[in-house]
């Protein structure tokens, strides 16, 4: 079939480009201002070259980890992602959710999801972490929090990367909105999928789960669009903040968006116990440096303890060798997952899970590692 014919994570963005609407695969796709940072997540990992050890005993591979309190079967998970209901109109976020638990990974649930907090805690027995942007509206905002911890989540991201929103030029220009409305030119659009639109119509669609009333935004008007996002979100959220959510949440606390070590060090001073390295999949800042190319000097500047988390750029599971011998303990995965999800719901998202597993696991072998804890700074170099 479609799915077991995409036979890397590429091939599934191609399936994914047939499948959904164009404005919705752009979304999926695109980063802001020239895209610099976008390409550069995906070639930063071209900087290194990963060392094989020879005559290692690999008969015996083990990939199982643990990624904030919880048991991982691979050193990759996924990361959040909002509007789940755009991809995939009949599961959203539960495809996602339901595709992780199977494959034995933590699911991120965005605070942007078209399901529900408690949906998506009952779709499936898996752990998930809940992603949090801070909102304007403090009754809301820790109401979402209460709500996660009743729910089970199991880990709170904290993502502070996305005061306004980013410059995304291709959203501009499909004039994409969310939700989507049918207007005459996007309805056009969205005839050109007729599946995904019947789907879409039947649907809870693009319902935002944990809103009552989520204003609808025009990412077409970008103007409209920082103003709307800029309403949303406390614009003045500082360290004290961190500390403050870290206390109350009781559980194990990951800052997402970090991009310098001094950073990392002062999510350390207030007690989270992790950083995800991340420039949101070169969606927000353009001209940021790629995550993988912090990594070591993250690692050298929290120490050994602090759990460093990787993502942007993650397309192949040589990606995830690379940067845990340079010192990361998992990644996090936003496109590479997501094009399963738009290329077929939840099979394609155990097809993208399962497309890294095995690369992964291959990769181990061929460099000499037999467990997580094996690789390490000999397996890798900065090419020259
Ligand atoms: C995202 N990302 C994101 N991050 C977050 O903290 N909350 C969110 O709601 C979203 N939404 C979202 C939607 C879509 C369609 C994408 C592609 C990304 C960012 C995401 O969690 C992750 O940081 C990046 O996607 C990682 O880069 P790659 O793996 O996509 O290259």
């Amino acid at each position: 079939r479609d799915l077991q014919s995409c036979i890397n994570i590429d091939d599934l963005a191609r399936l994914a480009a047939k499948k959904v609407p164009t404005p919705v695969y752009d979304y999926v796709e695109g980063g802001a201002d020239d895209e610099v940072t976008l390409h550069r997540n995906c070639t930063g990992f071209q900087r290194y070259q990963i060392i094989p050890r020879a005559l290692q005993d690999v008969s015996r591979i083990d990939t199982r980890t643990r990624i904030m309190g919880c048991d991982a079967s691979q050193p990759f998970y996924i990361s959040a992602t909002g509007f789940s209901g755009m991809m995939c109109p009949k599961d959203a976020e539960l495809a996602g959710a339901r595709a992780a638990s199977r494959f034995g990974v933590p699911y991120t649930a965005s605070t942007f999801s078209n399901r529900s907090l408690e949906q998506i805690s009952a779709s499936s027995q898996g752990d998930k972490f809940f992603q949090v942007y801070v909102l304007d509206d403090e009754q809301l905002a820790s109401d979402l929090n209460l709500r996660s911890q009743a729910a089970g989540f199991k880990a709170m991201v904290l993502t502070i990367d996305t005061i306004v929103g980013g410059n995304r030029e291709r959203d501009a220009r499909s004039g994409l909105s969310i939700p989507p409305t049918l207007t005459l030119k996007s309805t056009l659009q969205f005839m050109m999928r007729p599946k995904w639109l019947l789907q879409y119509l039947k649907s809870e669609g693009a319902n935002m789960g944990n809103f009552p009333k989520m204003p609808k935004v025009s990412l077409g008007d970008s103007h409209a669009f920082v103003e709307a996002m800029s309403k949303l979100f406390k614009k003045d959220l500082t360290w004290e903040d961190a500390r403050r959510m870290n206390e109350q949440w009781n559980g194990p606390f990951a800052i997402k968006g970090i991009m310098s070590a001094a950073d990392a060090v002062k999510a350390k001073e207030i007690g989270a116990s992790a950083v995800i390295l991340s420039n949101h999949g070169g969606r927000q800042l353009d001209g940021t440096p790629a995550p993988i190319e912090l990594v070591q000097e993250v690692r050298e500047a929290v120490g050994p303890d602090m759990e460093i988390i990787v993502d942007g750029g993650i397309r192949r599971g040589t990606d995830v060798f690379k940067a845990l011998a340079l010192g990361a303990n998992a990644c996090s995965l936003g496109r590479a997952y997501v094009r399963g999800l738009s290329a077929g719901g939840e099979e394609g998202v155990t097809r993208a899970l399962t497309l890294l597993k095995s690369e992964f696991e291959r990769c181990m072998i061929l460099a000499g590692c037999s467990s997580i804890e094996q690789i390490g700074p000999e397996h890798i170099r900065k090419a020259l």
